[in-house]
């Protein structure tokens, strides 16, 4: 007799959903996508149809009534919260995009109910599953950069502002590229650093252009009136080892190439930059510099996240992007708000 397919439920049937959710949940052979919830009706039925069931709901609470096992949440920033909490108290396994929450208290909230409740709670990097991002990994993991002491993550678009409410409204998303954007590349550059504890942050958060006019935008117009987020962040960030890191977001700013989205290591072994693949060092006082050498082909990063998910949750293994980390990442990210309200330097929260 053949094994039960993971059931999921999906929360959230838009465009990462559509995309790349459902495409990865269809791609694994153990999993099916039973049902699909979204506010908007005619949303929820499109994802259905591309997922291969019928089975839609306009509030998440009937559909978390089926026979599920996962709840994979892909709804705008805010309303994450909400959902993963119901789904856990419910007893499922839950992947839910980036940022998981947009306060640490939040995301403390979720994981020790899952926690307690001995469920899988992942959040959506998909960037630790590029091939840069394994190259990187690897190259860590060999001792080749050795003790981080500094780093640099930059997420700068020219003007690729997602004009979508759910992005632009900070009563929906929670905060502007710093969330966004920010997230993907500090993520990855924390993951290579191996996750040192964050404690000081002083950050600023501004809109420069996305108030006005004189700025043209790669994703077309965007309403004014309801943008409510900075479209620049900035941070020094200070660790519990010493180490530094300088952070910048942006989806609107002076500079020629359409997107920025990095992370560079300076380690006293050496220096990587992503998603380059760009090592440095230096050995018996002669310079040495190179790009990585892949060591695995990976064609759908999202996907490879979907099924490290269900591997996690159908082989009971660690979750592969624990809150335990996505904590300290929001931490930081928390706290460039926070520093750039008061104007002071602040201690990160946990
Ligand atoms: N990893 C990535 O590369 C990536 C890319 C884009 C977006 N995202 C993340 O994915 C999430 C969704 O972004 P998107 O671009 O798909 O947005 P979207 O607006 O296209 O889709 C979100 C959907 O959620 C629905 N929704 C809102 N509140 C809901 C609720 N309470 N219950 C059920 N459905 C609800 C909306 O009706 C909408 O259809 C965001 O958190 C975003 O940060 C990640």
């Amino acid at each position: 007799m053949s094994k039960r397919k993971l059931r999921v439920g999906l929360i959230g049937g838009g465009g990462i959903a559509q995309a790349v959710h459902i495409p990865g949940w269809n791609n694994l052979p153990e999993a099916e996508i039973v049902g699909v919830a979204d506010l908007s009706e005619a949303t929820a039925r499109k994802a259905a149809a591309i997922a291969g069931t019928k089975e839609v709901f306009t509030d998440f609470h009937e559909l978390l009534k089926l026979d599920l096992d996962v709840v994979d949440v892909c709804t705008p920033n805010k309303a994450h919260t909400p959902a993963v909490l119901a789904a856990l108290e419910s007893g499922r396994h839950v992947i839910c995009e980036k940022p998981l929450a947009v306060t640490t208290a939040e995301v403390r909230a979720m994981g020790e109910l899952a926690d307690a409740k001995e469920l899988k709670l992942m959040t959506a990097q998909h960037q630790r599953f590029t091939q840069s991002g394994v190259a990187a990994r690897a190259w860590v993991d060999a001792g080749k950069v050795g003790e981080v002491y500094h780093a640099r993550v930059r997420a700068m678009r020219r003007a690729w502002l997602p004009p979508s409410p759910g992005f632009i409204d900070g009563k929906l998303s929670g905060g502007g590229p710093c969330m966004d954007i920010g997230v993907h590349a500090l993520d990855l550059c924390m993951w290579l650093m191996d996750f040192p504890t964050p404690v000081r942050v002083s950050g600023t958060a501004k809109t420069v252009f996305a108030k006005g006019h004189d700025m043209p935008n790669l994703w077309g117009e965007w309403d004014r009136e309801r943008y409510s987020v900075e479209d620049f962040a900035s941070g020094f960030v200070h660790f519990d080892n010493g180490a530094t890191m300088v952070l910048e977001a942006a989806w609107m700013c002076h500079q020629p190439d359409n997107e920025e989205l990095m992370a560079q290591l300076f380690g006293k072994q050496g220096g990587l930059a992503w998603p380059e693949a760009t090592f440095s060092t230096a050995t018996n006082g002669i310079f040495a510099q190179g790009t990585l050498t892949p060591t695995t082909q990976v064609p759908h990063p999202h996907w490879n996240e979907i099924a490290a998910f269900a591997d996690c949750v159908l082989n009971d293994k660690l979750s592969p992007v624990p809150w335990t980390e996505t904590i300290k990442v929001i931490g930081i990210l928390e706290a460039i708000y926070a520093s750039s309200n008061t104007g002071a330097e602040v201690a990160v929260k946990g």
